[in-house]
């Protein structure tokens, strides 16, 4: 872990983000600190959650409004500070282990150690087997893994992740949660998406709930699984709120506001 921080605090101020002609982040304040555990962004398909990561990730820019990384405009990209994993990951036409280990390169990491930590970061993912195999021959949640553990083994002050076990199997779900666990037990933040409420309340320490682009509850995981304020959010957490229902019982305000 770099004792300098380089990435964070990240905050967001008033950020608003154009899809076209519709706002698809809006009134966007929020603020993730280092070293703080698990942020877990949670919400309807639609409610912006992979925009706000790209967002994060400085990948995208806002349309209105800022993005500040420790304090600065940049994010933390170029010292490999911040790493994201894509819902559709893209490797290297390498083996799985030089997958790893040429990130580690690139970040200047010695050779032995590029060694070390990859074997470590392969083992956590269950993948040592296929250590010498290209890459590209995993299957679809293998090479998931793979993303993750490259992105773990660079070990990123801010780690983005976008629905991580999506397709997973339950066992390769419980490793994907164990790099997780890893991650943050070694200081690293870690920002990502899921779909999946059990997954959220087993690793979140904080959760964001998104709707329509607007950030409608953020608080500590325990608090908000156990009465969320948020009117959407109840609903949410009670499986009754639908991303198809243009106009929501549950928030006629909102939907006059969003039109
Ligand atoms: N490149 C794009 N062009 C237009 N609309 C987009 C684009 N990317 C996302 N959107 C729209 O923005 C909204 C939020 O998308 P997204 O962040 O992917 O939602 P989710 O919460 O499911 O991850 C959706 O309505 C989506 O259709
Ligand atoms: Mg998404």
């Amino acid at each position: 872990m770099n004792a300098q921080r380089k990435t964070l605090p990240l905050e967001l101020h008033d950020v608003r983000l154009m899809a076209g002609d519709k706002p698809v982040i809006k009134d966007f304040s929020c603020r993730f600190d280092a070293g703080a555990g698990c942020s877990v962004i949670i919400g309807p398909n639609g409610a912006g959650k992979s925009l706000l990561l790209k967002l994060c990730h400085g990948l995208i820019q806002p349309d209105q409004g800022r993005l500040s990384w420790a304090g600065g405009t940049d994010p933390g990209l170029r010292g490999q500070h911040q790493a994201m994993v894509l819902q559709r990951p893209v490797l290297l036409r390498r083996s799985v282990h030089a997958n790893v280990a040429y990130a580690l390169k690139i970040k200047g990491v010695t050779a032995e150690e590029q060694r070390r930590r990859s074997d470590e970061a392969l083992a956590l993912a269950g993948l040592s087997r296929y250590a010498q195999r290209p890459a590209r021959l995993l299957s679809f949640g293998e090479q998931q893994r793979l993303a993750l553990a490259r992105a773990w083994a660079v070990r990123p002050e801010l780690l983005l992740l976008d629905e991580p076990s999506a397709n997973l199997d339950p066992a390769a779900t419980h490793l994907v949660e164990d790099i997780i666990r890893e991650a943050t037990a070694q200081g690293t933040k870690v920002i990502m998406t899921t779909h999946d409420l059990h997954q959220a309340r087993r690793l979140a320490d904080e959760i964001l709930f998104l709707h329509r682009g607007r950030l409608k509850e953020q608080g500590p995981a325990a608090q908000f699984f156990e009465g969320p304020k948020n009117d959407l959010a109840q609903a949410f957490l009670r499986g009754e709120l639908l991303w198809w229902r243009r106009r929501s019982i549950y928030a006629p305000d909102e939907a006059r506001k969003d039109g």
